[in-house]
């Protein structure tokens, strides 16, 4: 498994604080909290006034109901209300019964005779009978007679303690149930903190992996780049700052290798350059003595073997050709060995695409001119640029042996100039693809293989690039692409 890196652990470990330092935070001061109104709301002080004020309320209720059947004892005792029973005077009875009703508790008085049959009745307005709980109770009087009441007790009393007496229980075992419960909740918080933390580990490590990796890619393609791979590429992932320095990393090394293939080839074509020289000067020294050798030969025999003539005339012919084709090669080998410094100046290219056509009339019927639109400035050597097209427009009708049209198109690309020769010919063989620019290649009878050599340094002297690409369903493009507007670099 791959090493966990410095900058990983700190985003881990940062993302680990900001998730734990606040969590334990909170838990401390919710615990705190808690306990602070556990002792201001449930402690003994408030259990035990809460248990009084069920006793008060139990108190005054009994108060209540004794207080009635005090009152009702008391006239049973009367010796005036006695009497008035005894006598049967029962209007004398009416009024102490109805002072009985000024208690709160008592609903309903009725006095009886011994024979049950009903004497007086004094009652208050019918209470609510949701409203109040009533009881009866009867009180026997010494001759017989009876006084039967009625005592009610309002039910929001009744309610209200029983409901306090609720609380109370309920209090308690709150307060017994506390401790454990409160290791339970933090038995729960615990695992629930634990997950959160994990989690921020996870996170942490991904978020911290998906960015390392993409630097820890840039790190390594730069120690293969520093040592001499320079075909080494990072993938562009993001649109964040990794993928846009992945990005510039990328075209860097695009535009160091150009430089470097650039300055390789330029210095191989300089040794080529040397030995053309060397080629074309042992070369053409021999031929003048060879021609001049053969020609006195040729001259200077007498006999009358016709069939030797003969043949003296066929060697003079095969001489005299050879000797012609090698002063070619030797012409293009000094052309080649040769070749001036490029001296640019400002060029419209339309201008200079057109004028070399102009200049080479022997192309007029079968090379035609597809200009740009716009006008496009670009520094150039006209006298070495127009060898190049001469170089390509030659290539592109020798690989058109059907005398099929062939274009050259003047075009932008971005910040560069591109001159293209296009033909409709035999297109590229698999080995002409990969040495087409080097010097002595060549698939023609009588071609000395330096012709694109000459053009690819020459645009190469000019900060240009050139390539060969397919031009379908027939034939080759050739792309000359030239910074627009910038100095060509110093010539190599
Ligand atoms: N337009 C083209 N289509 C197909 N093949 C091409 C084209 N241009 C160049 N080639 C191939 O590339 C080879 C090298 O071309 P180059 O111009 O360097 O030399 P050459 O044309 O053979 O010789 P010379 O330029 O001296 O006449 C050619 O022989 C040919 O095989
Ligand atoms: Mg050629």
């Amino acid at each position: 498994m791959r090493r966990i890196g410095k900058f990983e652990w700190k985003i881990v470990l940062a993302l680990l604080l900001t998730a734990a330092a606040p969590l334990l935070f909170t838990a401390i001061m919710v615990d705190r909290l808690v306990g602070e109104s556990m002792s201001v709301g449930v402690n003994d002080r408030v259990l035990d006034a809460l248990r009084q004020s069920v006793d008060l309320y139990k108190e005054v209720i009994e108060t209540r109901l004794r207080l009635a059947r005090t009152q009702i004892l008391a006239l049973a005792d009367d010796e005036a209300f006695l009497k008035a029973v005894q006598k049967g005077a029962f209007d004398e009875v009416r009024e102490p019964l109805r002072e009985l009703l000024q208690t709160p508790a008592i609903q309903r008085v009725r006095l009886l005779r011994k024979d049950s049959v009903l004497v007086e009745e004094e009652r208050k307005p019918p209470p609510d009978p949701a409203g109040v709980k009533s009881r009866s109770d009867v009180f026997d009087l010494p001759g017989g007679e009876r006084i039967e009441a009625v005592l009610v007790i309002a039910r929001s009393f009744l309610e209200g303690a029983d409901s306090l007496r609720e609380l109370v229980v309920t209090l308690e075992s709150f307060q017994t149930n506390f401790q454990p419960w409160k290791l339970a909740y933090y038995r729960v918080f615990l695992f629930i903190y634990f997950w959160i933390l994990l989690m921020a580990v996870v996170l942490g490590y991904l978020l911290a992996r998906s960015v390392t990796r993409r630097v820890a890619q840039l790190v390594s393609a730069t120690r293969r780049a520093t040592t001499g791979d320079l075909a080494v590429r990072v993938p562009v992932r993001g649109r964040d700052e990794i993928g846009s320095l992945a990005e510039s990393f990328n075209r860097m090394l695009d535009e160091i290798q150009r430089t470097r293939d650039r300055i390789v080839y330029l210095e191989k074509v300089s040794s080529w350059q040397e030995i053309a020289r060397r080629l074309a000067h042992e070369i053409k020294n021999p031929l003048t003595p060879i021609q001049l050798a053969m020609q006195e030969l040729h001259k200077s025999y007498r006999g009358e073997d016709s069939s030797f003539t003969a043949k003296l005339d066929q060697s003079l012919e095969i001489v005299e050709e050879e000797v012609a084709t090698l002063r070619r090669m030797v012409e293009t080998f000094s052309e080649f060995a040769k070749l001036p410094d490029v001296q640019t100046i400002p060029v419209e290219l339309n201008e200079f695409a057109a004028d070399f056509l102009r200049k080479n009339p022997q192309f007029a019927s079968r090379v035609s001119l597809q200009p740009l639109r716009e006008r496009l400035e670009i520094r150039l050597d006209p006298m070495l640029m127009g060898r190049v097209l001469m170089n390509l427009v030659n290539n592109a009708l020798d690989a058109s042996p059907g005398g099929e049209p062939v274009e050259i198109r003047v075009g932008r690309e971005g910040e560069f100039g591109v001159l293209q020769v296009a033909d409709r010919g035999v297109g590229l063989s698999e080995e002409a693809r990969g040495r087409l620019f080097q010097p002595y290649f060549t698939t023609k009878a009588h071609g000395t293989g330096l012709g694109l050599a000459i053009v690819k340094k020459i645009v190469l002297q000019h900060g240009g690039e050139i390539f060969a690409r397919d031009n379908p369903p027939r034939g080759t493009v050739f792309c000359v692409r030239l910074r627009a507007g910038s100095t060509p670099p110093a010539n190599a």
